[in-house]
């Protein structure tokens, strides 16, 4: 089984991504949690320079480097994995491309998703939550997380960015209504992660 959690900055999917992957493992699975970027050596160069450099790169460049970053992880953790039987909890993946890519920086979504069938080797998720915040919201909890970390990633984007890639998701969820489920995250955490063991226990997977 693999699992993606995906959502614009600000939504919460890191948090969500630990809790499932825990959850998962005190019902006795072998789960795998991995962060994209990032996850081999290549990824975490990456995401260090894509994080933590800041500076600016062509988002052709950009689409390549998560590329070659997922492209790594796909070959040497994910493929293996899944083919052990251990499920996979991705926090983000393609999806992540196709939203801030493809529609924040409005590359062509058939250039995006011929990088990400490279990238994936065609391995996709059996199953994707997609945290939803209004993007105004999320705006401000990335702007007060840039504050606490001293990074400057929001206040170098515009808000009109943030919510192409959240509507970027919304459409995303509307194409692949069965892989793809929406989660409100404005709610509460624990109500979140509730709602995801629901889903999973629903769709017969736990
Ligand atoms: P992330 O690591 O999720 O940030 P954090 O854990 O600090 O919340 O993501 C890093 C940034 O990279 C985030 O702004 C989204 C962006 N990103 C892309 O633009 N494309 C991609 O394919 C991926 C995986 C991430």
């Amino acid at each position: 089984m693999f699992i993606s959690i995906e959502g614009g900055d600000g939504a919460g999917k890191t948090t969500q991504a630990r809790l499932l992957a825990d959850n998962l493992k005190s019902l006795g699975s072998d789960v795998v949690l991995v962060h994209e970027p990032g996850g081999t050596e290549l990824g975490e160069m990456l995401r260090s320079w894509l994080k933590e450099t800041g500076k600016e790169i062509s988002p052709q460049a950009e689409l390549l480097a998560f590329g070659a970053a997922r492209a790594e992880l796909v070959e040497n953790i994910i493929k293996p994995a899944l083919a052990k039987g251990t499920i996979v909890v991705a926090d983000r993946y393609s999806d992540s491309t196709t939203a801030y890519q493809g529609y924040g920086h409005e590359l062509p979504l058939d250039v995006i998703e011929r990088v990400n069938s490279i990238a994936t080797q065609g391995i996709y998720p059996d199953l994707t939550f997609i945290l939803d915040l209004d993007s105004a919201q999320a705006y401000n909890r990335g702007i007060a997380r840039d504050n606490e970390s001293n990074e400057r990633r929001f206040e170098d984007m515009h808000e009109s960015f943030h919510s192409r890639v959240f509507r970027g998701f919304r459409e995303i969820a509307a194409n692949e209504p069965i892989r793809c489920t929406i989660i409100d995250s404005s709610k509460p955490i624990d109500l979140i992660e509730k709602e995801v063991l629901d889903y999973l226990a629903y769709a017969g997977y736990i």
